[in-house]
């Protein structure tokens, strides 16, 4: 990739699309699933190579939970696969794993497998993977509400600490705004993805279904980030 390029400080990228790509080839929607972690490895990375500082995956909503139990029961396996055996070589990669998103309704094992990878990798420096699991930007702001209720009603907190940058702060992992965010499939939607963080973002939505998001597309991508001309409100320049 030219050197000269912009890299987005912090990517959000909803990976959408793994039940279409199986479907179309005349697989189960789950080996969709089971391919997007080859696609998601890759893809790591690359964005550690290429200078990305923090990225933010949408692997599981709130939401997510409607699907039918077989999906989200084979989801949950492959979380735990993935944090337990084949995420480990983010741990000398320089990666630090965090996780966004309500601790309940998840199976005990998968809440251990968050937290040894997370214990694991904590001391990494190069890229934040902050990886969103039964996570709702609607539930963020609920818990994040409660949690400085809690602060001001044990007055640790004025009224008048409370601004735009501590609520930042407060949400479930204090992160910089998303400068880009991508959602693969050619759906156009946040579906509840970082609304808060999301606010000044630029958004790519590729076609290619998620399993097939190569960094070869990521590299597509960034050279589209780098013709937007972000004004954050302000005039043209
Ligand atoms: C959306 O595609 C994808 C999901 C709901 C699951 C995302 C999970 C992964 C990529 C794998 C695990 C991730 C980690 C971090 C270990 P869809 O099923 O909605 O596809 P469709 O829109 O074609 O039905």
């Amino acid at each position: 990739m030219d050197k000269d390029l912009k890299i987005p400080n912090h990517v959000g990228i909803i990976m959408d699309g793994n039940g279409r790509w199986a479907q179309e080839r005349g697989m189960v929607r789950t080996m969709g699933h089971k391919n997007a972690i080859k696609t998601l490895k890759a893809l790591c990375l690359h964005m550690a190579d290429v200078g990305v500082k923090y990225a933010s995956l949408y692997a599981f909503s709130t939401e997510n939970f409607k699907r039918e139990k077989s999906e989200v029961d084979y989801l949950m396996d492959l979380f735990i696969t993935s944090f337990k055996k084949e995420f480990k070589f983010l741990i000398e990669k320089n990666v630090r794993v965090v996780f966004s998103g309500r601790r309940e309704p998840l199976p005990e094992k998968v809440l251990e497998a968050m937290d040894e990878i997370q214990e694991q990798t904590k001391n990494n420096k190069d890229l934040v993977l902050n990886i969103c699991l039964n996570y709702g930007s609607h539930a963020e702001m609920v818990d994040t509400t409660k949690k400085i209720c809690e602060m001001y009603k044990e007055g640790k907190i004025a009224l008048d600490d409370i601004n735009e940058e501590f609520i930042q702060k407060n949400l479930y992992q204090d992160l910089p705004p998303l400068d880009y965010v991508i959602r693969t499939s050619g759906e156009l939607r946040l579906s509840n993805f970082m609304m808060y963080q999301a606010s000044y973002a630029e958004f790519y939505f590729p076609k290619v279904y998620f399993p097939d998001f190569t960094p070869e597309e990521f590299d597509k991508a960034i050279l589209e980030f780098n013709h937007r001309n972000r004004r954050f409100g302000g005039v043209k320049k």
